[in-house]
């Protein structure tokens, strides 16, 4: 194996065009494809957009490699990973408020592919619309055998250990509290430094996810395109017998290479893996009354074809300091057209007094009515409202304008009483002759 570069070099920047090589002279210069590519290498491109996508929407990277990804055997399905990507239940979805614990650690030794399990989605890969929550937990490496999801890209939210990403365009290391993303196609394994890890993964079947438009916030503010970080180039030499397992069209495949295709030697172009720290969000809040719609902290959109409308929004409720004036400071009631699943990443949400725990997910889809429970609102309606830091917290919302689905494992596994939360609020007290 070759290892030409520590795990901490990366480039700064969100969808930049990159040149990176790992063996000086492996990137041509002046053109994408030239006549013999240096070493004998193999001249690759990876689209995430089509071909004639608009210019300042188009992705799409060009790999060396030493071997082209064309040469495989057959795919057959994969056997493995029972409670990740299941098939559809047809049963009619029920607007029902859900919630879940955390997904326990595995006690038996479980990779992350095996450790997946799908928790909700929405509309279908082959739409190139929709989105998929996904929970990852794992208590061993991934070793001879790489994952590349066909039908999206795919974020990263860790909640409990760390994990490495050895991918085709190199190498990340990411913590809870930060996020990272794999684009659709590219193969990768992961590593658990702390030997445990459980998070969450998000499956983007649609439009890219990018930063969202800051209107009159100005040029700067939210998540700044300079805190994300792109690895350099990096390969591995291998010729031993890889395991690619990929999901296609909602189903999961297998074939066995005999070398490893993480052998990408040198890449250029703005499709690319990255990370970010979510500490690093510049949070917008207000300085005079009232609670603004949640949209104030939009990490990343991937927007649907009607404007202003997202495929999927990445949320998060990070630390921040609390000073509207009367106002009732927590999320209010609402209905809300787009649906909401949640994930906790550490700490506490302000709008829940308990059950709604690191790990642990919740989902308000199109029209349910939610908002704080009862301690909640107990509380901050009679709160002396002083400027207050909420802290030590990191919560997230993967909004989506497409009502989820649980799995059928998902409705199995949901808290019982989630309804409860909202039970025994006191009537509204009218004066007694409302007319006088
Ligand atoms: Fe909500």
């Amino acid at each position: 194996m070759t290892d030409r570069h520590p795990m901490t070099d990366y480039i700064p920047g969100f969808g930049n065009h990159v040149s990176t090589e790992a063996v000086p002279g492996a990137l041509p210069i002046g053109r994408n494809s030239p006549q013999r590519p240096a070493f004998g290498l193999y001249a690759e491109q990876l689209s995430g957009t089509a071909f004639t996508a608009p210019r300042h929407e188009n992705r799409r990277s060009w790999l060396y490699r030493m071997r082209p990804t064309a040469e495989h055997p057959p795919y057959r399905r994969y056997e493995g990973a029972a409670l990740f990507a299941p098939g559809t239940d047809d049963a009619p979805l029920a607007p029902n408020r859900l919630r879940w614990d955390p997904t326990p650690l595995p006690t038996a030794p479980t990779d992350f592919v095996d450790g997946l399990v799908t928790m909700m989605a929405n509309r279908d890969p082959a739409e190139l619309e929709g989105v998929a929550l996904h929970v990852y937990a794992a208590n061993r490496d991934m070793t001879a055998r790489v994952f590349m999801d066909a039908d999206g890209e795919l974020l990263f939210i860790p909640e409990h250990g760390r994990i490495a990403l050895y991918t085709e365009l190199g190498r990340i290391e990411v913590a809870p509290g930060q996020i990272a993303l794999v684009p659709r196609g590219v193969r990768f394994r992961v590593r658990l430094p702390d030997g445990k890890a459980r998070g969450y993964l998000a499956e983007n079947h649609g439009a890219l996810f990018r930063l969202p438009d800051l209107g009159p916030i100005g040029a700067n503010g939210l998540a700044n395109p300079r805190d994300f970080e792109t690895p350099v180039a990096w390969f591995e030499d291998s010729d031993e017998p890889t395991e690619v397992i990929q999901k296609f069209m909602g189903s999961l495949w297998t074939t066995t290479l005999d070398h490893s295709p993480l052998d990408v030697v040198a890449w250029h172009g703005n499709l690319a893996p990255w990370r970010y720290d979510l500490s690093r969000f510049n949070t917008i809040n207000t300085v005079s009354f009232d609670h603004p719609d949640p949209s104030i902290f939009t990490v990343l959109t991937s927007p649907s074809d009607v404007p202003g409308r997202a495929n999927a929004d990445f949320v998060i409720f990070p630390p921040r300091w609390m000073v509207a004036e009367d106002t009732f400071r927590p999320p209010w009631f609402h209905r809300n057209v787009m649906s909401e699943a949640m994930g906790l990443i550490t700490g506490a949400y302000d709008a829940k007094a308990e059950g709604f725990q690191p790990g642990g997910i919740s989902l308000h889809n199109m029209m349910a009515g939610h908002g704080p429970d009862l301690a909640s609102w107990q509380g901050a309606s009679a709160a002396d409202l002083k400027p207050h830091k909420i802290d030590g917290t990191m919560a997230f919302m993967l909004e989506s304008c497409w009502p989820y689905a649980p799995t059928t494992h998902a409705l199995g596994h949901a808290q019982l009483d989630y309804d409860a939360v909202w039970k025994d609020f006191p009537k509204a007290r009218l004066p007694a002759d409302p007319s006088a």
